[in-house]
């Protein structure tokens, strides 16, 4: 059964081995030719994998990888049952449900700064890091679609993971912006160069007003 349709991706809910799972296939693109899109599609599966599994041994949450299928361009992974961090910021933002305790919501906004910082101490990026990426289960917050991650020691790179999340807690809601230095703080704890990303997130934004002027 097909949950979600991305631009590069069906995401299937499926079973494996008798457990619910999740089959991330990267569908052809039409406009690419068919020998580069079948290597395409196979770089970004497998990196994809690599980036999750390498998280994963670090100790932040990702979904445990079941199988690989590098001719059908899959993923076949534990499916995360649980809200996207999209959802549970959206939802304090109107308030639909009781507002969650104050202290949970830092110490959860610590959690997902911290575990960026462990990636990015390691010298993962992760390439899309916005709040649909990141999906809450029980107490942990688990990380998915590295599809555009990298291994690098780039603090440029790094900033734009940082200033991608920025924004996505920004667009969900203004107000959300000052919740942002929870995140920080769980990222500089974790990871020493985190002040010298930060400087670096200073300047995206300064150059994204500077353009806009
Ligand atoms: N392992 C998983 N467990 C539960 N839901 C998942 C899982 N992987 C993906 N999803 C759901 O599918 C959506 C899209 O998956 P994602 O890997 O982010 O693909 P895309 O590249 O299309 O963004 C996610 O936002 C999430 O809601
Ligand atoms: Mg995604």
């Amino acid at each position: 059964m097909i949950i979600r349709r991305g631009a590069e991706a069906e995401i299937h809910l499926t079973t494996w081995l008798g457990r619910r799972a999740i089959a991330k296939h990267r569908v052809p693109k039409k406009y690419r030719l068919p020998i580069l899109d079948n290597a395409l599609r196979a770089a970004r599966t497998k990196k994809e994998a690599k980036l999750i599994s390498d998280a994963r041994r670090l100790g932040v949450s990702t979904p445990i990888i079941y199988d690989i299928d590098l001719k059908e361009h899959k993923i076949i992974m534990e499916y995360i049952d649980g809200p996207r961090l999209k959802d549970i910021l959206t939802q304090v933002q109107t308030q639909v449900q009781v507002q969650i305790d104050e202290n949970v919501q830092k110490s959860l906004l610590r959690k997902l700064g911290s575990a960026i910082g462990i990636l990015h101490k390691n010298n993962i990026v992760h390439g899309d890091l916005t709040t649909s990426n990141v999906l809450k289960r029980d107490e942990d917050l688990y990380f998915i679609d590295f599809s555009l991650g990298d291994i690098s020691d780039d603090i440029e790179a790094k900033g734009v993971d940082i200033h991608l999340l920025m924004e996505a807690f920004e667009s969900t809601h203004p107000e959300l912006l000052d919740e942002f230095k929870y995140v920080l703080e769980g990222y500089s704890n974790e990871f020493k160069a985190a002040s010298e990303v930060i400087k670096k997130v200073d300047e995206i934004v300064n150059r994204g007003r500077y353009m806009r002027a």
